[in-house]
């Protein structure tokens, strides 16, 4: 990758790439794609740190957690996005274009991977605003149904229009060279909370007035065979680990694999 416009060398773990494609959903919410840093290796669910060179503070790079949209079999990368007005970062990230240069770190870390969870029978991911970002990675993996028979995608929004992208995601699985195949086992539970909708209210609302099971003819979480993630604001993921460990789930992590895992460094 050409780094002559970066006025300093980049750090030895930080790659420049070209962003290659941009999709804005609303005026909060996006997703672009860049070129793949040659030696990135990742997990599908995991997190990288990404920056702008022109994003600065203290004349360096504001890098922030960003979890990996895209599979780990991807020739590229995928990112959704939050457009934060007058954030460091995303003041500048959501006018980005094709051809722009974003930075990517090459130290891809986090719990939400397959690895951190026993073997179970349905995986729950569960997901508030761009939380459904490594969700949108794990549906997009073969792996995740080689672990699972069935995939549940619960997320929430505020406005409609938001769940656009994991709908776009799920519905674009049936097409997918990889995981075509596998399409038929995955089902989308979306609601919005601030817009009408078929399914208004909160995940953890749908989840303890018992409509979700209702919906989706389950008659329960059964610690025995079901698996779960969770990746949302930090009230969002108090309240649904909660709801699960009430249910006999036990949080996990990559040294100690349980029935569900969290990713705690997106929550503000
Ligand atoms: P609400 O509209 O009732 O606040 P945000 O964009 O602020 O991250 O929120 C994304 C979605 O997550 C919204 O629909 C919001 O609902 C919902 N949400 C916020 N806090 C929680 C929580 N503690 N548990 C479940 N959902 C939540």
């Amino acid at each position: 990758m050409d780094t002559a416009l970066l006025d300093r060398p980049l750090p030895a773990d930080v790659s420049a790439e070209r962003v290659t494609a941009v999709e804005h959903y609303t005026d909060r919410l996006f997703r672009f794609r860049t070129t793949r840093p040659a030696s990135l290796r990742f997990r599908s669910g995991e997190f990288v740190m990404i920056g702008l060179p022109h994003a600065l503070h203290n004349g360096k790079p504001v890098f922030r957690a960003y979890s990996i949209a895209s599979p780990s079999w991807d020739e590229e990368l995928e990112f959704f996005s939050i457009k934060v007005p007058g954030g460091p970062l995303t003041e500048h990230l959501q006018r980005v274009r094709p051809g722009d240069m974003v930075l990517v770190r090459r130290r891809p870390t986090g719990t939400l991977v397959v690895d951190a969870l026993l073997p179970g029978r349905r995986l729950f991911l569960f997901a508030t605003g761009t939380g459904v970002a490594p969700f949108a990675s794990i549906l997009r993996d073969p792996e995740t149904f080689e672990r699972f028979d069935e995939v549940v995608l619960v997320e929430t929004c505020r406005e409609v229009a938001e769940l656009a992208y994991a709908r776009q995601v799920v519905d674009g699985l049936a097409d997918d060279p990889l995981v075509g195949e596998f399409a038929g086992r995955v089902r989308l539970y979306d609601s919005a909370t601030r817009e009408p909708h078929v399914r208004e209210g909160r995940i953890t609302a749908l989840l303890s007035s018992g409509r979700l099971f209702a919906d989706l003819g389950i008659d329960a979480i059964d610690p025995a065979q079901d698996r779960a993630m969770i990746c949302g604001s930090l009230a969002m993921l108090r309240d649904v680990a909660a709801m699960l460990e009430a249910l006999g789930l036990g949080e996990g992590s990559n040294n100690r694999p349980a029935t569900y895992v969290v990713e705690r460094a997106f929550a503000g």
